[in-house]
């Protein structure tokens, strides 16, 4: 089966369409429901059958999550309800549509989609997508093969979170214009480079539709730097590749909702580090 039916969970839109999975093409217009206010599971949940019962499609569905997702298991939640860390997702989704879900991170279908139809075509080395919105999320391929969970957007720069201080969101909190953002942006990828030494970054979410205004200010030394191609659409084709098993099988869930005794564990969030302390005058 190759057409499979993707769904993207985002922070403003949940969004879905079929996807040819051996192309990358929608199918069919996309449809757009607004994230419910407080993006609660039930709530989503919701949302989710409405847009399966939507589109009719027989077969296995797609789904992206904003935060980890292990074998099935949401286990955190910066940007959602605190309620999603522990929950078997993969499971809820499965008995609400009656169709097999598979869940995937949200930048990790991005990343998935972007490397084997948008910017990363063709692409031979390692492949860093990182998607700039109300978060930054991350997905590190190598050789076609993805690294599932990286979270680098909260990596810590010296005192500064990198999610909070150079997200889209952050760049529109602290009113920044677009040479200001830049310059926070080409701190944190200069310190990705240095980690990862990536033949090419993607850079992917909102920002990659407004590329003309931050690309001339995005460069680095050793890695070349692309607006993803795919823009809106790279979360929905990455969900759908991974329900088609055409991408590696990250979800194999156990099938109860509740969390068990060998569910994965959820992430601690670490608790925001101060400044460093000044050395006190003698
Ligand atoms: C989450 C990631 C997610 C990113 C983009 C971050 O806050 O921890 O899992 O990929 O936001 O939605």
């Amino acid at each position: 089966m190759s057409v499979i039916l993707g769904i993207d969970i985002g922070g403003s839109g949940i969004k879905g369409a079929p996807v040819d999975t051996r192309t990358g093409k929608l199918m069919a217009e996309r449809r757009r429901i607004p994230t419910p206010e407080g993006a609660a599971p039930d709530a989503i949940r919701a949302v989710v059958t409405e847009l399966v019962q939507h589109f009719g499609l027989d077969g296995p569905v797609g789904v992206t999550f904003p935060g980890i997702v292990q074998r099935g298991h949401t286990l955190s939640a910066a940007n959602v309800h605190p309620d999603w860390v522990g929950l078997n997702a993969d499971a809820l989704f499965t008995e609400a549509t009656g169709h097999e879900v598979h869940l995937i991170n949200d930048a990790d279908a991005a990343g998935l989609a972007e490397a084997r139809f948008g910017a990363g075509q063709g692409e031979d080395g390692t492949v860093l997508v990182l998607t700039f919105g109300t978060g930054i999320g991350s997905a590190l391929i190598h050789r076609g093969t993805l690294i599932p969970n990286t979270e680098l957007g909260h990596l810590w720069l010296r005192d500064k979170h990198a999610e909070t201080w150079a997200s889209d969101r952050a760049r529109e909190r602290d009113d920044l214009n677009w040479k200001q953002w830049s310059k926070r942006a080409c701190t944190y990828l200069q310190h990705l480079e240095l980690l990862f030494s990536p033949d090419l970054f993607i850079i992917g979410g909102g920002i990659s539709k407004k590329a003309e205004k931050w690309q001339g200010h995005l460069k680095l030394d050793r890695s070349r730097v692309v607006p993803a191609r795919l823009l809106n659409e790279a979360g929905i084709i990455g969900a759908a590749m991974m329900a088609a098993g055409t991408a590696p099988d990250l979800d194999a869930a156990p099938s109860e909702t509740a969390p068990s005794e060998d569910a994965p564990k959820p992430a601690k969030a670490r608790p925001a580090r101060k400044a460093p302390a000044r050395p006190r005058k003698a």
